[in-house]
């Protein structure tokens, strides 16, 4: 039976505090299907270390990813949730990869694009970031990948990842799909720009009632338009457009409310999961990763198996 399931994977970096767009974008889409499918969700700790070396914030934010993940309703019982790090076929096959790609293909990544854009200095691991990520997807033979619209040239790595290596080695690796949903694909920060950590323009998801508060208070609003669209727009994922509409229309100018009406809404989300995410104890968060490494392993290492056997390294 199980072999016959589709499968789903996902994963988020443990590189700070998780926020809403994190939620919304990637969290809530496969909380709400997961069940139907074989399910992996991964803590991607050594991607993490493309842009954090501080090893005690490290440790804190791999335990809050996992945290995040069952209060927002994945039961570890039936996915598997599991680390990166743990599960040594992840960084095996980006080599692999790595040896398939060329330098020109791995330039036109987004990410690294925007870093020298800045005039900063990629690291190699920023710049071989895409070929670890294919590795995570094919690994498991992921049929579809939940996130949002930011990771889409990600998924376009991984199948030609996927391609390449099927055309030198013959049949191995699954094309895989980016499940990105129209309406959440990009959420907004509280400068109507990508919510992003590096944009420091975020609403905390775990955060205390007070935080989101703060950061809410912090939308920037335009005095000069109908409505406070930065503030509607975050408000809009939250509440039905009627029950919207007709509040914005009652507390036209007073964006004080509207804003105080838009930390309630958050509120009646997040207090829920938060209660959830503080009742996870940090002995819950190592069982449930070394249970899910384990069953992790057992699929990467049989799937590595098979790579090795194609490329010839195993004598
Ligand atoms: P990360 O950690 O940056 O983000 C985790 C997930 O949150 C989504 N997301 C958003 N969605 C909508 N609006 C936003 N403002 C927003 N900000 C973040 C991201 O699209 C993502 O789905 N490379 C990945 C981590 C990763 C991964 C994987 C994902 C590593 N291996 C394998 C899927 C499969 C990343 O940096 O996500």
């Amino acid at each position: 039976m199980l072999e016959s399931m589709q499968r789903l994977l996902t994963g988020l970096q443990p590189s700070g505090a998780l926020h809403i767009g994190n939620y919304l974008g990637a969290l809530k889409p496969f909380a709400d299907m997961y069940g139907k499918y074989e399910s992996f969700l991964m803590v991607a700790d050594y991607h993490a270390l493309t842009s954090l070396r501080k090893p005690d914030e490290l440790r804190q934010n791999i335990r809050e990813v996992v945290r995040s993940y069952v209060a927002a309703g994945v039961d570890p019982k039936k996915a598997t949730i599991f680390q990166q790090s743990r599960v040594q076929e992840h960084t095996e096959l980006a080599w692999i990869f790595e040896c398939l790609v060329t330098v020109p293909f791995l330039e036109l990544s987004h990410a690294y694009k925007d870093k020298l854009a800045k005039g900063l200095e990629a690291n190699a691991g920023l710049f071989n970031y895409p070929m670890l990520m294919a590795a995570d997807i094919l690994l498991y033979d992921t049929d579809f990948v939940p996130v949002g619209a930011d990771q889409r040239q990600h998924i376009e790595y991984a199948r030609e990842a996927a391609a390449k290596f099927n055309n030198a080695y013959g049949q191995t690796f699954k094309e895989p799909e980016g499940l990105i949903s129209d309406t959440i694909a990009t959420i907004p920060g509280t400068d109507g720009k990508k919510m992003s950590k590096s944009y420091g323009n975020t609403i905390p998801l775990f955060g205390s009632k007070d935080e989101i508060a703060k950061a809410v208070m912090s939308i920037v609003t335009d005095s000069t338009g109908e409505r406070p669209e930065n503030v509607y727009a975050i408000h809009a994922l939250f509440q039905t457009k009627d029950k919207l509409d007709s509040l914005y229309a009652e507390k036209k100018g007073k964006y004080k409310d509207l804003k105080e009406a838009l930390v309630e809404d958050i509120e009646t989300l997040v207090a829920p999961m938060r209660a959830k995410y503080d009742s996870i104890s940090d002995a819950d968060v190592l069982d449930i990763l070394k249970e899910g490494s384990h069953r992790a392993r057992e699929f990467a290492s049989a799937k590595m198996r098979d790579v090795c056997e194609k490329v010839g390294v195993n004598v």
